[in-house]
């Protein structure tokens, strides 16, 4: 069809005469001396019947493949105007370095004037067994899987012919690190390039080299903070069975190298063991052997090299062995940024220094902390008792963030922990790297509770939309039992609560804001000390300010109370002073389904005011009181859906205005002259009494100073600290107040000992309020007894006051009673040694 210029010509008066459209020529001429086989067809990716063909003078227009052998001289055409849609190209060439020279050099891109079609070049060089051979690239390469696309879509291919086929090195773009290849006995490189790139030259030059005595040798430079991914020989095929891989590395001066295991899977091996070896610069114990699994060398300074070497496989189950790893290589960090972190005498303390979350760019720099010369890690975990000596492979050790834990562990009643400082090691305070978090523990047995004294600064509870801390850092307070675990909430220097105690384990969070200069701004002010166990989830003391207003919250805030808890503050109102109390809502806005939830506001003082109300009544309205007083929340086990219990109030301390006597009446006005006694000291709880019912039926557990622990078949009520005390024992209640204590051991039969209680004449403070006992159990004496709080009371049931022996007195106000003091046995977990 088409052919010589006569012949054109010709064509072209047929053209015209059968409107058959003229076809010029192309010509393609391999010399025999080239080897070389161009092979032109239909893509695999192009429509069944593509409207495309192949013109020759000989055949016409109707080949859809065409063949050009080494020695031949072909006139071609295509039959449409874009061929390059529906054809592609493959050279392949045929070096033959058994019988005679080898044309070693850089390898062109023959023949000239080939047409526009995606193409695949092939180099095939043959060569003895023991004969290295050497690729040489320019630009140099960057490994990708085997089933990626380059971003240019230039892509090289080698493959070893050692094996009985040939087998996959490596696939390839331009523009990367590995600059060689080197491999043994024959290599097939493959180069595809796109339609529309017609270079001249290939990109890479071969040469001859004695035995490598391995499989490949994978040459990687590095110029300068950079990092490469690199994977096995025929990823993720396997690496062939019993061979050995080697990635030499050239690091530049000044910088140093890191490898990281991105991803592998082992083999199943019959003999032998897979495993990787590193001749590393400087390094006495060459070559160090490294299983897949451990932590890779980092912080390499120099030229190294890395092995990979497969064992023989299982025959039945061979498995594959894969690796894919990382190398980054980056600038040396500065000189002295070696630490010396003693933790010798940090008892309790573990420190981990590890990456801030990070956000990926192109070029990641690794940021690793070395125990060792190269034993480096993203995280490191140091333990008291121990010394490191610590350096950072590490461009910008704003990267890095410390967080410490410290335990403090009281395991018997005679662990003599008071007033121990919640102090921080100094070497935490002067660290280049930023302190994160620092969290004390206080673990204890469950018949111990904490109490966390914060005396000079005081402490301020970070208040939802209230006042927000301003210091540069604040604590986090958490309580955990076994039932549950709530947030105290957030405590910065620089309040009015001078002491927190809690019931069960608790963990202080110390976080710095940001931009703190901690070694500047932290004060040691917190102490803790262990006490005999309280009722209450937890007791604040609260000394207000004069003149200022304190914002008080109950735990939990962002979620709610957890069910049937109980907190209590002790508001302390100096002489002369007098205290605006102001509940922000007007109701608890809680739906209860098991129990009642109640504040209970408590005057300490002789004939002290209560205030009781219920989570179906309205919250007090604002209400001043002359001397200190308590306030206590309890909570119900609340509906499912209903809201949780959350309660904001505050106390605005002032000067006193008002003459006491007047408030004497106004305090008798109030209702309060009902009572004719007080309920004090040693605590109740107030139960409805319904036998047989679900122990969960308790009426806000309630008071603070009972003994939580299962009590004793034979309970007897001794006076404890308070001399005079007298009691009157009226009913004796069930397993309604301890039932939730039993054990299986004791069949649920005890006898708790349920006093009506007699007025106490005695010191107050240590008592937070009882609920309503005292209230309801005056008017319940009385005739014509109608509970204004409890609509269930008309029911007639009877209201009992449970009390326990208290085993060893509560701490008072004074803090002054602490778990035996005399003993020196303190036990401290140290879970994360090792
Ligand atoms: C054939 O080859 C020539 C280049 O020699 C080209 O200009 C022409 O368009 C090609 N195709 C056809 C259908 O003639
Ligand atoms: C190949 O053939 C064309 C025409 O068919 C001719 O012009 C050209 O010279 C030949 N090339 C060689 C190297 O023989
Ligand atoms: C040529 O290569 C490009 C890129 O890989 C591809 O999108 C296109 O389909 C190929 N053309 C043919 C005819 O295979
Ligand atoms: C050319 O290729 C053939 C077959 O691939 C091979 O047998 C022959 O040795 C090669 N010749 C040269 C000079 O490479
Ligand atoms: C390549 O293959 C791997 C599995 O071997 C697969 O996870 C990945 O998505 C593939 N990538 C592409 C571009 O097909
Ligand atoms: C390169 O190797 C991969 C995997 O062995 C294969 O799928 C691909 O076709 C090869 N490409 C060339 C151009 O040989
Ligand atoms: C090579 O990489 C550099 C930087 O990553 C980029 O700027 C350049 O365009 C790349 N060149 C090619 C040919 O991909
Ligand atoms: C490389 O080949 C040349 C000639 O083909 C030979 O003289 C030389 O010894 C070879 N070098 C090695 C290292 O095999
Ligand atoms: C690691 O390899 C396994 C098995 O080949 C694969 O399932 C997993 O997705 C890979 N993980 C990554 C992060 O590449
Ligand atoms: C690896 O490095 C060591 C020490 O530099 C050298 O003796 C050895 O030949 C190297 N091996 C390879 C395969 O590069
Ligand atoms: C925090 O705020 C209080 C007043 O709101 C102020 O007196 C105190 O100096 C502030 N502290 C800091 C560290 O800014
Ligand atoms: C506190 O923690 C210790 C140790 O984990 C545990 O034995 C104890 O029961 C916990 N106390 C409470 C109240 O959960």
């Amino acid at each position: 069809m088409c052919g010589s210029r006569s012949a054109g010509r010709l064509l072209l008066l047929y053209g015209l005469f059968l409107a058959w459209p003229p076809i010029e020529c192309l010509t393609m001429f391999l010399p025999s001396a080239d080897n070389m086989t161009v092979t032109i067809k239909h893509s695999s990716l192009s429509p069944a019947k593509p409207p495309c063909t192949i013109c020759t003078p000989k055949e016409g227009c109707k080949a859809s493949t065409l063949q050009i052998l080494p020695g031949q001289n072909v006139s071609y055409n295509f039959s449409c105007s874009t061929p390059e849609k529906y054809f592609v190209m493959e050279i392949h060439k045929s070096i033959d370095c058994t019988s005679g020279p080898c044309p070693f050099g850089a390898v062109g891109l023959q023949p000239l004037g080939l047409p526009s079609l995606n193409r695949t070049f092939s180099w095939h060089v043959k060569a003895m067994r023991n004969i290295g051979l050497e690729l040489s690239f320019n630009p140099w390469l960057r490994q990708i899987e085997p089933n990626d696309t380059c971003p240019d879509l230039a892509t090289f291919n080698v493959s070893t012919c050692l094996g009985p086929k040939p087998s996959n090195i490596g696939t390839f773009c331009r523009n990367g690190s590995v600059s060689r290849v080197k491999v043994q006995g024959g290599v097939l490189v493959a180069l595809q390039l796109p339609w529309n790139e017609n270079p001249l030259q290939s990109g890479f030059t071969i040469a001859n080299r004695s035995s490598i005595k391995r499989l490949v040798i994978i040459e990687s430079t590095f110029k300068t903070q950079s990092s490469a991914v690199l994977l096995s020989a025929n990823y993720p095929l396997g690496f062939p069975e019993d061979e050995l891989m080697t990635w030499q590395f050239v690091v530049p001066h000044n910088h140093r190298a890191s490898i990281h295991f991105i991803n592998h899977t082992s083999p199943n091996c019959e003999k032998k063991e897979e495993r990787v070896e590193y001749y590393l610069p400087g390094s006495h114990s060459n070559p160090e052997v490294f299983k897949l699994v451990e932590t890779q060398p980092a912080n390499i300074a120099g030229n190294f090299n890395m092995s990979l070497q497969s064992c023989d496989l299982d025959d039945q189950i061979p498995g594959a062995l894969n690796l894919q790893f990382r190398i980054t290589v980056q600038l040396s960090p500065q000189e002295g940024n070696a630490l010396l972190v003693d933790l010798s005498k940090e008892r309790g303390l573990t420190v981990r220094i590890k990456r801030r979350p990070q956000t990926f760019r192109q070029f990641v720099p690794e940021c690793l902390i070395c125990k060792g010369h190269t034993d480096c890690e993203e995280e490191v975990t140091l333990t008291w008792g121990n010394t490191y000596q610590l350096s950072f492979l590490c461009d910008n050790l704003a990267k890095l963030m410390v967080t410490a834990e410290k335990v403090i562990a009281c395991w018997s009643p005679a662990c003599n922990i008071k007033n121990r400082p919640l102090t921080m090691p100094a070497i935490l305070l002067h660290l280049p790297i930023r302190l994160h978090e620092f969290v004390w523990k206080l673990i204890a047995l469950d018949d111990i509770s904490a109490e966390i004294i914060s005396g000079s600064l005081k402490l301020q509870q970070q208040w939802f939309q209230g006042p927000i801390c301003n210091s540069s850092y604040h604590y986090d307070i958490n309580s955990a039992s076994h039932e549950h675990n709530f947030a105290l909430g957030a405590f910065c220097p620089g309040g009015a609560i001078e002491r927190i105690q809690m019931r069960d384990n608790v963990t202080i969070v110390l976080r710095p804001t940001p931009t703190a200069n901690l070694s500047a701004t932290f004060k040691n002010h917190l102490r803790v000390s262990f006490i005999p166990v309280i009722k209450e989830e937890c007791i604040f003391s609260v000394t207000p300010n004069t003149s200022s207003t304190v914002y008080l919250q109950t735990p939990n805030w962002d979620i709610g109370l957890p069910d049937y808890v109980s907190f209590s503050w002790n508001i302390v109102v100096p002489p002369k002073q007098e205290a605006n109390l102001a509940f922000l809502k007007d109701r608890m806005d809680i739906v209860c389904e098991t129990g009642r939830a109640y504040v209970n506001i408590k005057e300490q003082k002789m004939q002290g005011e209560e205030i009781i109300r219920r989570d179906d009544q309205p919250l007090p309205e604002p209400k001043s009181f002359y001397n200190s007083f308590w306030v206590n929340i309890s909570n119900c086990k609340s509906m499912a859906n209903s809201n949780k219990l959350k309660v904001q109030f505050t106390v605005t301390l002032t000067q006193r205005r008002t003459d006491p006597k007047t408030i004497l009446i106004a305090a008798v006005a109030g209702g309060v002259g009902l009572l004719t006694a007080v309920i004090i000291g040693v605590t109740m709880c107030c139960v409805k009494k319904k036998k047989k019912e679900n122990k969960n039926a308790m009426i806000g557990v309630y008071n603070a100073n009972i003994n939580t622990q299962m009590p004793g078949q034979k309970v007897v009520f001794n006076k404890g600290r308070h001399k005079n005390e007298s009691h009157i024992y009226a009913v004796i209640d069930d397993n309604m107040v301890y039932g939730h204590l039993l054990d299986e051991s004791s069949n649920g039969v005890m006898t708790p000992a349920i006093g009506v209680y007699q007025p106490f004449q005695g010191h107050m403070e240590n008592a937070p309020p009882v609920p309503s006992p005292s209230f309801l159990l005056q008017r319940m004496k009385e005739e014509n007894f109608v509970d204004p709080l409890s609509s269930s009371m008309r029911d007639n049931e009877l209201y009992t006051f449970a009390q326990r022996k208290p085993e060893e007195p509560i701490s008072s106000g004074d803090s002054g009673i602490h778990l035996l003091e005399h003993h020196n046995q303190e036990d401290i977990t140290d879970s994360s040694k090792g």
